[in-house]
């Protein structure tokens, strides 16, 4: 995230790759690899020196390319003498490196399903939560609200406000929920809607906050999602008055970037946005902090997930599917087809 980067090298690991990540000091972003050329001490211990990264080791200094122009105590650098730099920018209130041929680079269009954040006026907040699992089973979460009962009950999750089944519902509930889902700019768009309900806890105080409690016993809400591949998300929750429109809700706007580490650990960045009181930053903290502590949830599902499956993949092993693996499968076939196409290009990522 934008703010985790500054004078101080910051080391992350994507794609496999240990990258350092560091402002100069005119401000300029710059992402190295992270292993000086001369002997592969990670550049991430030294520090910034205007313009460069010097080498916490013997001091070798990288400029924002990557070549070596300082070498203390000896005029000729040597040849070659340089480490591998990484196309960077900072755009839609995230950091995007482009991991691949730098020829091939489309850092300039990174995922614009964000590009909305730049319009209007919202107050923000920044998360990020490392998660011990591939990347894959955090968008098969991301995809699967079957799950918001169980690991989410006491949070965002409500058994008034079921998802994917009609068992067990309250009866004057039954038949008051749709579910729709459609592929759209190769991604998946997917809206589940409620009218009259008991929404989960978070929800209603989220409403009650800013629209008082006096009034109203149910509410509608509308819960939208949004995937485009490899792993952007936005989790858009809206709790409004029965019959009111969604324009006249209480909307979050969670983004969610979800970026491979190695084969079992990934980058979980989010971020809360709200609009209705942009002002207050009270109330993007409460949504930071609840979304917080349910996002934490899935983690702890997803790292013992993991852990079963040692460093293997979920198509390792004999498993079967329910219902509401459906969206989390397509999403897997959205990206194995991106992975095709490219030939084993690896994507940009956002760190
Ligand atoms: S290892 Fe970096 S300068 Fe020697
Ligand atoms: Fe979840």
């Amino acid at each position: 995230m934008p703010e985790e980067v500054a004078a101080a090298p910051l080391a992350r690991r994507i794609l496999d790759h240990g990258l350092v990540l560091f402002r100069t000091g005119t401000g300029r972003l710059v992402a190295l690899a992270d292993r000086c050329a001369h002997r592969l001490a990670p550049l991430s211990v030294g520090c910034v020196a205007g313009e460069h990264l010097r080498c916490g080791y013997h001091g070798a200094e990288f400029a924002a390319d990557g070549r070596c122009v300082v070498v203390p105590g000896q005029g000729d650098i040597p040849q070659g003498a340089r480490v591998r730099s990484f196309p960077i920018l900072e755009r839609y209130g995230f950091i995007w490196v482009w991991m691949g041929e730098p020829g091939l680079s489309s850092l300039s269009q990174p995922c614009g399903i964000f590009g909305y954040l730049e319009q209007g006026d919202w107050s923000t907040r920044d998360g990020y939560i490392p998660i011990a699992c591939n990347y894959l089973l955090v968008n098969d979460n991301l995809a699967d609200v079957s799950h918001t009962e169980f690991v989410h009950a006491t949070t965002l999750g409500s058994p008034n406000a079921r998802a994917t089944r009609k068992d067990g519902m309250p009866l004057e509930q039954q038949g008051q929920h749709t579910f729709q889902a459609e592929l759209r700019d190769g991604g998946i768009d997917f809206c589940i809607r409620f009218s009259n309900t008991r929404v989960a806890q978070v929800f209603e105080t989220a409403y009650a906050r800013v629209r008082g409690r006096d009034g109203w016993d149910t509410l509608d809400f509308r819960l939208e999602f949004v995937f485009r591949p490899p792993g952007f998300w936005i989790f858009r929750p809206i709790t409004m008055r029965s019959g009111a429109a969604p324009e006249q809700g209480v909307q979050l706007d969670a983004f969610i970037v979800v970026t491979p580490a190695t084969a079992t650990t990934c980058h979980y960045f989010h971020k809360s946005c709200q609009a209705y009181a942009p002002r207050d930053a009270e109330e993007t903290d409460y949504w930071h902090e609840q979304t917080g502590i349910a996002f934490r949830e899935d983690k702890a599902i997803l790292e013992a997930q993991q852990r079963n499956m040692g460093a293997g993949d979920l198509r390792d092993f004999p498993h079967v599917s329910f219902q509401g693996d459906r969206l989390g499968f397509q999403a897997r076939r959205l990206i194995a087809d991106l992975v095709a196409a490219e030939r084993g290009s690896p994507a940009t990522a956002a760190v």
